[in-house]
Formats: structure tokens, C-alpha cells, sequence
């Protein structure tokens, strides 16, 4: 199936506990954006904005996308923000493709940010918090390291997996973080590190978790047709899925299967016609480390239980057959909430020009990015390739 957009500009921010403000984080990420598209774009020829942030810094709770129009140097362009938690970046993209395709804007910005390390800890533990159910979970003190805690209990049980396959992607991730000038964390870590670390929801330790970071990134979304006048190099939108759950944990049929990613993936390998033999890496939502093996599953590159022996075996490593989260994923790179999606975006579109430096995969030509809103709520899926 024809590609029905390109992004033709990326711009991202270090993540990690930052001295710059939301705005400021926004301003470095969207002018880098336009500053990477290579045969240039006036500004004036973007028509539309989307912000995708949680909280906007957890202090400015809505109307938070005017401020991406202020920032991008044109008040006054149509700006909306998405917000679905951790999935707000994935879902923003899929306004931006459906934007440009409808013919309502020539160019799009996405642009997803977070600050989150200037709140008090209990504020922010409630701010995260709230994305989840309030009726029954989250009020009641369940926290998202507590689901994905029971999630992997649950995991390891069913498939008579032990804690290594959850420690491996750990250290996995964090290799590939040490590589990444723009992750939060640049330490390698080992298994016996990971293993031995203070419990945070058993069987999740410290570093099974996502950080609490701040960042921001950016992409410039045009027309397929359009995108050669822009650069070269344009990374195609060859399909998107989205799917949502019971937001609820409880209500759900099954703890360690995320349905909104399986009717995400889904859609998206259908729109695209693309199969999954021929993606060259994936960028999964790893804001747990078992979040990264029911990726693989839900996505349908490993069976149930088989994402386990997969990571295990080595083969998502940079250098293995099917690298998995080359950037350091959520776990090293870092969880910006808004920014996480759209930093995805970021890293396939570096990869796929063969600008990622020392974790640039080899001959890189089709990726996946997954999206997930809190412990599954919503997914977003996109398949790209290189132009
Ligand atoms: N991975 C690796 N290292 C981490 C880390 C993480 N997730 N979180 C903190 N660290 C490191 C810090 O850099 C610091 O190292 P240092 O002593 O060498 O400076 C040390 O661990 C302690 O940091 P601190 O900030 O005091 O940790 P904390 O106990 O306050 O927080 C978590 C740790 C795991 C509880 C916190 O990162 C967290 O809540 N993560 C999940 C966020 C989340 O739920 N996001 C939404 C997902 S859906």
C-alpha cells in the first residue's frame, strides 16, 4: 500500500532531571525539527500543531498546546492537545497523518513534553497516578509499578519464566541507553545489578522501572506526495493502528495480554501491508521491563511466553535478528510521558537515514513503534520506511 505521509524533521531533547522548563524543552525540540529538514521549511507553511503531554509540567493542567504554537513562533495556527498518558505521543501522530492526508494542513508539528521532576514526590505520584483507574485501583493506593508488578508475577508464573528474562531487558536497554547521547541514563548495567536491586513492586526492582524524566521532542508530519520537496530522505507513514481497553486492570479478561495493543498492531500491519518479517527494528513501550515482553507478544513477534526466551537468547539486542528498543527504550533513555511516543518517532526516523551514530542499526529499512497509555488503557502502533 502507497505511504499516505512522511516525516520530514525531528528534533529531541536530552531526557533526564533537566534545569529547562516545558516551554524551553519544546522551543530546542521543534527548532531542531526545522532545523533538520534538509532543503528547509518556512514556518509559515505549517497549518496545524498537536502537543502531546500528560500534564504540561503538572502544573499547567489544560489549554497547554497554545503554548506549542507560541513556541513553534506562530500564535494564532490551529494547536490541540492529546492526551493519552503515556501513549499521548503515538495518538498525536495519528491526528498529525490524518491532518495532512485530509488535506486540512499542508505540514503538521507533533511536539510531546514533560517535566516531571520539579514536582514533589506525592504530587507527582498522584499526578501519575490519576491516569490510571481512580474508582477502584489508583485511589485505593495502586500505583503503575504495582500493576506492572502483579502483570509480571502473573507472567513468570503462567510460563514458568524466571526474573532473568525481565533483568535481561533491563540490561539490554541500558547498553543501548550508554550509546544514546540523549538518554537519561548512560550506565551499563549487569544481570546480577539488576537482579539484586531494591524491590519496587516485587518481582520489579529499581531497575525494572522507567525513570521520572523530563524532555521533550518533535517531528514535522507532510503529504507523502509532498515530502521530496522537503529533503531526500523522508521517512514514510506507511500504516498506524490504534485500540483501547477497559481502562480498569479488573475489568479485564486477561492480565498478561494488552488488547489495545493487539487491535493496534493489527490495524497497522493491515493498512500498511506490510509483513512482520520485513521490519528491521521495533521501538516498544518499556516502561516496565515486562512491558517489553508482552510487546513482543502482543505485537505478534513472539507466542505467549515466548518473548522470554527471545530477549534471553540475544536476538533483541542491537546486533541480534530483531532489535528491539535501539535508543534505550523508556527504561534508559527515559519516560517524559508526552514526549515518549513522539521520541519513538525521533529515533526510527534517525535510524532509518542512517543518522543514529554508534547505535545505528545496520541496513535498517522498516520499523514499528508501540504506544502504550498506562498499564494498556490505549495503544498506538506506526510502521515506517526509509525513502
Ligand atoms: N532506572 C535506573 N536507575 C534509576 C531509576 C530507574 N528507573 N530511577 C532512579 N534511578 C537511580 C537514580 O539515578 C539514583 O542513582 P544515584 O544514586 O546513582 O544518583 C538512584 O536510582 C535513586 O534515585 P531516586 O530518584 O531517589 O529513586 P526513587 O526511589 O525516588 O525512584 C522509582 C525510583 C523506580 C520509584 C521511580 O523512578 C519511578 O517511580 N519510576 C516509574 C515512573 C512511572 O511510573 N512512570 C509511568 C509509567 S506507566
Amino acid at each position: 500500500m502507497a505511504a499516505k505521509a512522511a516525516i520530514i524533521g525531528a528534533g529531541h531533547t536530552r531526557f533526564g532531571a533537566l534545569e529547562a522548563g516545558p516551554r524551553a524543552l519544546l522551543r530546542t525540540a521543534v527548532d531542531e525539527a526545522f532545523g533538520s529538514v534538509d532543503h528547509g521549511i518556512d514556518r509559515s507553511e505549517v497549518g496545524e500543531v498537536y502537543l502531546a503531554s500528560l500534564g504540561f509540567g503538572g502544573w499547567q493542567i489544560g489549554n497547554s498546546a497554545a503554548v506549542l504554537a507560541e513556541e513553534m513562533g506562530r500564535p494564532g495556527v490551529a494547536a490541540s492537545r492529546i492526551e493519552n498518558a503515556c501513549a499521548s505521543g503515538g495518538f498525536a501522530l495519528r491526528a498529525a497523518v490524518r491532518a495532512v492526508t485530509a488535506g486540512s494542513a499542508e505540514a503538521v508539528l507533533v511536539a510531546g513534553v514533560e517535566k516531571m521532576t520539579d514536582m514533589p514526590n506525592a504530587r507527582r505520584r498522584y499526578w501519575l497516578g490519576v491516569s490510571g483507574d481512580t474508582e477502584w485501583e489508583r485511589l485505593a493506593g495502586l500505583t503503575f509499578a504495582g500493576v506492572y508488578g502483579l502483570i509480571a508475577s502473573r507472567y513468570l508464573a503462567e510460563h514458568g519464566v524466571g526474573p532473568e528474562a525481565l533483568a535481561e531487558v533491563a540490561v539490554k536497554n541500558h547498553a543501548a541507553g550508554a550509546l544514546n547521547p540523549n538518554a537519561h541514563f548512560h550506565k551499563v548495567l549487569t544481570r546480577e545489578q539488576v537482579l539484586s536491586a531494591p524491590r519496587v513492586a516485587d518481582p520489579l526492582g529499581l531497575f525494572d522501572c522507567c525513570p521520572v524524566s523530563d524532555g521533550a521532542a518533535a517531528v514535522l508530519v507532510v503529504r507523502a506526495d509532498r515530502a521530496r520537496r522537503f529533503t531526500d530522505s523522508p521517512v514514510y507513514v506507511e500504516g498506524l493502528g490504534a485500540g483501547s481497553d477497559h481502562l480498569a486492570v479488573q475489568e479485564r479478561g486477561e492480565l498478561t495480554r494488552f488488547a489495545a495493543t493487539r487491535r493496534a498492531a493489527e490495524e497497522a500491519f493491515r493498512d500498511s501491508g506490510v509483513e512482520r518479517r520485513s521490519i528491521s527494528f521495533l521501538e516498544v513501550h518499556d516502561c516496565f521491563t515486562i512491558a517489553e515482553l508482552l510487546a513482543l507478544e502482543d505485537l505478534g513477534f513472539a507466542g505467549p511466553g515466548e518473548a522470554a526466551r527471545l530477549t534471553l537468547s540475544g536476538a533483541t539486542r542491537r546486533t541480534g535478528s530483531l532489535p528491539v528498543n535501539p535508543d534505550g527504550g523508556l527504561k534508559a533513555k527515559g519516560h517524559p510521558i508526552g514526549a515518549s511516543g513522539v521520541s519513538q518517532v525521533y529515533e526510527v526516523f534517525r535510524q532509518l537515514r542512517g543518522e543514529a551514530g554508534p547505535r545505528q542499526i545496520a541496513g535498517a529499512e522498516r520499523a514499528l513503534t508501540h504506544n502504550v497509555g498506562g498499564a494498556g488503557a490505549t495503544a498506538a502502533v506506526g510502521i515506517f520506511a526509509a525513502g
